[in-house]
């Protein structure tokens, strides 16, 4: 049975995995407890991995830097199907969940086995995604030239573009670059998945660069190349334990990797909204019944919006 991007019945057993993880989340939401956040999601994606007609195998989880609930690099689940290669963050946002804020969301990408890269060892990436100018835009060059760049293909004035960056000391110096070239940073606290799919598909966001997590962007890059966007990534390990062991991995961390060396192949990307995010309203319950909000994007026109509503017990 090969793996189809576009099959529905295939997304639709996809969307009932991050579905089920964000309803389980939900009842967290608030609560100020991350941990409980990332574990009611993990609990509730594996179950419904039993069901799933995929041979999935696990490559990315999410959680190991955070010493959090995760699922395992190398675990196999699902219930036999299409042989596909897995990255997960059963949330992204945990914080913003804890803390009740939007941009919370269980996410997912597949792509056929051997077709995602492996970050394992590494738990930071430098990050730049775009809606255009791809081929030009290159983290080797300074920022300022990448501006210009970009400006250049968006015909706008360097001075109207918006540039997301994730608010950590790490990414500061990115802050200050862009600023001196007079464009408008957008700051986000957390959720970098979320802020890529914007900038991938130019909504509001014109360009995101810095560091967040390595899975994040593996995830994000089926996404990105889905939405015909541009990435560049490049393994940015923050301590030298974390450099050690991608060294140990045998993995080039400082080598620029380009949007095929991240994912091989199509792929299909789903995530669901634990609260408010990517323009999805979070669980609610209605007249007795949980409905939920998901888009899937497999690259075959515009991402699919998927409501649900199910029976408040299941
Ligand atoms: P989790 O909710 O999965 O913990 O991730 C939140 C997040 O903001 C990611 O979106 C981002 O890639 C990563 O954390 C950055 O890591 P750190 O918080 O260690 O700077």
């Amino acid at each position: 049975m090969t793996f189809e991007p576009s099959d529905r019945a295939l997304q639709d057993h996809l969307v009932r995995i991050t579905e089920r993880a964000a309803v389980a989340a939900v009842e967290f939401v608030g609560s100020g407890n991350k941990l409980a956040v990332d574990g009611a999601a993990v609990r509730a994606m594996r179950l419904a991995f039993e069901t799933a007609l995929v041979a999935a195998r696990i490559v990315v989880g999410e959680g190991e830097k955070d010493e959090a609930p995760m699922l395992y690099g190398g675990e196999l689940l699902g219930a036999g199907g299409p042989a596909i290669d897995v990255a997960v963050d059963p949330v992204d946002g945990t914080r913003l969940a804890a803390e009740a804020l939007p941009g919370s969301v269980a996410v997912m990408a597949v792509a056929p086995r051997g077709a995602l890269v492996d970050p394992a060892a590494v738990f930071y990436m430098e990050k730049l995604i775009s809606p255009a100018a791809g081929g030009a835009l290159s983290l080797e060059r300074p920022l300022t030239e990448n501006l210009s760049i970009l400006a250049s293909a968006l015909g706008r004035p360097v001075n109207q573009l918006r540039v997301a960056v994730q608010t950590r000391p790490r990414n500061q110096r990115y802050i200050e670059e862009i600023r001196a070239a007079g464009s408008i940073v957008v700051p986000f606290a957390d959720g970098d998945v979320v802020e890529s799919l914007r900038a991938a598909r130019g909504d509001g966001i014109d360009l995101l660069i810095g560091i967040g997590g390595a899975p994040e962007g593996v995830l994000t890059a089926v996404a990105v190349a889905a939405s015909d966007g541009h990435m560049q990534a490049r393994l940015s390990p923050q301590t030298t334990g974390e450099r050690d062991r991608a060294v140990a991995a045998g993995q080039p961390h400082g080598e620029v990797l380009t949007l095929g060396d991240l994912v091989a192949s199509p792929g299909v990307f789903v995530l669901t909204a634990v609260t408010d995010a990517a323009g999805l309203a979070a669980p609610r319950v209605v007249d007795g019944a949980v409905v939920t909000e998901s888009i899937v994007i497999d690259g075959v026109g515009d991402p699919r919006t998927v409501v649900w509503q199910h029976p408040v017990a299941t």
